[in-house]
């Protein structure tokens, strides 16, 4: 386990339980060391990569994520699988470096897309996947809080990773065009509240992202709209995780101009329900699912590609943040850098 801050202790409390592992926490921080080795007495410790690389067989890297690429290329070029946290890496460069040392090595890399192991997000797909909402209309996501304001990277790298990923997974597809709106309120360089539109390919829904630091709610909401029925995933609930709305709006007549006729617009609102979703921690299965990958050589459900191609979204972000814009991902493979300064 390298890094033992606010993340990486959940890794470090999973990992820890699983059966068959050896876990060394990999800290710089001696202070973050000691209190790991003081709570999970069983562990081993180290202060870099380096002292205990030729005793591992895999890394989970929980760096900030400027870290990322270069300490997950080490841990490969060491001969160690890989599960890296999101962002994969903070440019498209680093990022495919990683996919490419991954396939010319054979090793396990795997990105910590957390809510593809969510069980209401996987629910979610299913109930698309079903037909039951109908047609996608469009997509709709909010991950808001007060903080926590990252040093290295805009609230786009830090929050939106998630969303693009579930966005993907939901419908099946990367994005390839994006537009951002973004606002940097606090500190000199990084956006702290942003709204992306994310367009896929042709007849695909769009998905409309809002992350935020600087929201007095804390805020974990995925809204599908269908043009049958239409869910709510509130990540917060502890009972209602995944709602469905039996509602819509039925087809309008159209008046002579081609407007609708708001008089005649008929509602249908029907049942809301509750699906049962058992709740087991995604990190929990995220991890055991790559150690799984590790031992049996499976593809994981989130590989280092999956990793690739939402930095290419999010490098993309950028280029519509400086543009001030909308930029198409498969322009951006020289993308380099997370932090550009936004075009306010
Ligand atoms: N999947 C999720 O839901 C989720 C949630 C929160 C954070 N994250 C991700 O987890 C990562 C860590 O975030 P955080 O909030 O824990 O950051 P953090 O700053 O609290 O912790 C990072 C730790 O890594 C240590 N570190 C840095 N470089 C190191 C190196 N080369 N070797 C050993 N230790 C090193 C630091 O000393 C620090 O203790 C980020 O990539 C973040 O995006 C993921």
């Amino acid at each position: 386990m390298i890094g033992y801050g606010y993340w990486g202790r959940n890794h470090v409390r999973i990992l820890a339980g699983l059966p068959g592992l050896h876990v060394t926490v990999i800290e710089n921080r001696p202070d973050a060391l000691r209190e790991a080795q003081q709570r999970y007495p069983m562990v081993a410790g180290a202060s870099s990569l380096d002292e205990v690389a030729h005793v591992l067989d895999a890394v989970v890297i929980a760096t900030p994520p400027h870290a990322h690429g270069p300490v997950g290329l080490q841990a490969l070029r060491a001969g160690l699988h890989a599960l890296v946290e999101k962002p994969l890496a903070t440019s498209v460069r680093d990022a495919a470096a990683l996919v490419d040392a991954a396939n010319d090595t054979g090793l396990t890399l795997m990105v910590g897309h957390t809510f593809e192991y969510n069980a209401a997000v996987q629910k979610l797909k299913q109930t698309i996947s079903s037909g039951e909402l109908g047609r996608v209309l469009y997509i709709d996501t909010a991950r808001l809080n007060l903080g926590r304001y990252q040093g290295d990277c805009n609230v786009i790298w830090d929050l939106a990773p998630h969303d693009i990923s579930i966005a993907s997974y939901l419908l099946g597809e990367f994005p390839r065009k994006v537009s951002v709106w973004a606002q940097r309120n606090v500190g000199r360089h990084h956006a702290d509240v942003a709204y992306l539109r994310l367009d896929f390919g042709e007849g695909s829904a769009p998905a409309f992202i809002h992350v935020s630091w600087l929201d007095p709610n804390k805020v974990r909401r995925i809204t599908v709209v269908g043009d049958r029925k239409m869910a709510v995933c509130n990540d917060l609930s502890d009972t209602e995780r995944l709602r469905i709305y039996d509602v819509g709006v039925a087809t309008p007549e159209l008046c002579g101009s081609g407007a609708i006729d708001a008089a005649n617009v008929a509602y249908r609102t029907g049942d809301i329900t509750s699906r049962r979703v058992d709740f087991v921690e995604p990190l929990l299965v995220q991890d055991s699912h790559f150690i799984d990958c590790v031992r049996t050589g499976r593809r994981p459900d989130t590989p280092g590609e999956s990793g690739l191609a939402v930095v290419r979204v999010l490098a993309a972000t950028d280029e519509a943040c400086r543009s001030g814009g909308t930029a198409l991902v498969e322009r951006t493979d020289e993308g380099e850098i997370a932090t550009a300064e936004v075009a306010l």
